[in-house]
């Protein structure tokens, strides 16, 4: 049986310790092609995360993908960032080598448009980060959220949140970006909390990506060594970003339920909580809300993915 093309993917991110294991993912996956990617402020500054796109990419092989550099700072609210979780350099324990590469001239918003908007229906958007970047494109330029083929964010959560009891760090970073990404007219597919943190890189995990040459020694390992999110007495770490990826290269590992999400803008203590509504009138749903996925299967298709890249061998 022949395989479609992989899925050309467009990933707006903020490297950051999951949003590396993320791009690695979509490097060796089968059925995806990461053909560009844009960076926001979000884990750690701009230039920071810029820099771990581009070492990250040039570790995976794949130096030719562009990376865009884009919002240094929320829409409205101050820089807040996750170097707590993320480590001063945004990779936790790893030191990658300084890439060879440079970022692409010009604004991710405007690359975005151009992009998406030159291949309408060909590109799955992706963003793992705060969602500054996406909300300015789709501002710019509303068609944009008829031109993606699909869209897809890591972020938010149906139940509780990870920065606050109501919100999880996405979606909290800027919550006026989100709430417009929200209510853009696209079906937004959520990949938040209520999967990412089923998905715990334990152990036994590591275990298996030790024997992954230079791909574990130089940015797993020490990146999940350094990962100070969730509380290790849980399993380990989340490895929220992927999930994302994996989503769109194999929809089949999730159950997901179509709702209504509104983001809140306006609270004291819940700024950033997605108030997702199951019950919502069909005509009124704007998310697909991921709520399920089969946990060992998809930690088989991360390990399988990541050892199709060179790094990975010897
Ligand atoms: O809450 C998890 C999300 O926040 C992930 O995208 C992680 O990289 C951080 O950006
Ligand atoms: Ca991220």
């Amino acid at each position: 049986m022949t395989q479609p093309p992989p899925t050309r993917v467009l990933l707006d991110c903020d490297p950051g310790i999951d949003d590396a294991l993320a791009i690695l993912f979509a490097c060796g996956h089968p059925g995806l092609d990461l053909a560009e990617v844009t960076t926001v402020s979000g884990n750690v500054d701009l230039g920071k995360v810029t820099a771990n796109a581009l070492g990250v990419l040039e570790l995976a092989g794949r130096p030719d993908v562009p990376v865009v550099p884009g919002s240094a700072r929320p829409l409205l609210r101050p820089v807040a960032d996750a170097r707590d979780v993320h480590g001063e350099s945004g990779l936790g324990a790893a030191s990658l080598p300084p890439a060879r590469t440079e970022p692409v001239a010009g604004h991710a918003v405007d690359f975005l448009i151009e992009q998406i908007g030159a291949a309408p229906g060909e590109i799955t958007l992706v963003a793992t980060g705060p969602l500054t970047n996406i909300a300015l494109a789709v501002r710019r330029e509303p068609r944009l959220a008829g031109w993606v083929k699909d869209f897809v964010i890591m972020g938010g959560s149906a139940g509780r949140g990870n920065t606050t009891p109501a919100a999880e760090f996405n979606i909290w970073a800027d919550p006026e970006a989100a709430a417009i990404v929200f209510s853009a007219g696209w079906q937004v597919t959520m990949v938040g909390l209520d999967v990412t943190l089923q998905a715990r890189a334990t152990p036994a995990v590591q275990e298996r990506m030790r024997p992954l040459g230079r791909l574990a020694a130089d940015l797993l390992l020490p990146g999940l060594l350094g990962y100070r999110g969730e509380a290790p007495a849980e399993g380990g770490p989340a490895v929220h970003d992927v999930l994302a990826l994996a989503l769109v290269a194999e929809p089949g590992l999730f159950g997901c339920q179509p709702a209504r999400v509104e983001v809140e803008t306006a609270g004291q203590w819940t700024a950033g909580m997605t108030v997702t509504d199951f019950a919502a009138p069909a005509g009124t749903r704007n998310a697909l809300v991921a709520m399920s996925i089969d946990v060992p299967a998809f930690w088989d298709t991360v390990l399988s993915s990541y050892r199709r890249i060179p790094a990975a061998a010897g």
